[in-house]
């Protein structure tokens, strides 16, 4: 479990080498995003990985393009960061908190 808390995107890995890093990195303990041009094929590959979407997730992203590198980027911080503040969430803050929507990232 050397990659235990960490968040990856690896991009280009709905098929060949990417997918491969990615199965690596989820092994490992990573939580991991899957980004690709192809979002539905990205989508796959996450589920074949972790069937529960919690920790793999598919992003759309094309690399070459900044602004859907920045959008990606921000999904899987809401999709994948935000999930393990939910699970230490008091159950009598409100949810989502404001830090977070407010953010451009979601990190607060
Ligand atoms: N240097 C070497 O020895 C060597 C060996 C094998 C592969 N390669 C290169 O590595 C790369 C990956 O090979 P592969 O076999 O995994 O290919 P692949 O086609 O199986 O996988 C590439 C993935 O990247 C995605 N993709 C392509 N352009 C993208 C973009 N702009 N943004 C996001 N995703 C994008 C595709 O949709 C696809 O899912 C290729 O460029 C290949 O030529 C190099």
């Amino acid at each position: 479990m050397r990659l235990k808390d960490k968040v990856a995107i690896v991009t280009g890995a709905a098929s060949g080498i990417g997918k491969e890093i990615a199965i690596i990195f989820a092994r490992e303990g990573a939580k991991v995003a899957i980004a690709d041009l192809d979002q539905k094929a990205a989508d796959a590959t996450a589920s074949e990985i972790d069937p529960t979407g919690k920790r793999v997730v598919g992003v759309a992203m094309d690399v070459a393009n900044e602004q859907q590198v920045d959008d990606g980027t921000a999904k899987v911080s809401r999709r994948l960061e935000v999930s393990t503040s939910l699970s230490a969430m008091p159950a009598s803050r409100s949810w989502p908190p404001s830090s977070i929507l407010n953010s451009p990232n979601g990190n607060g």
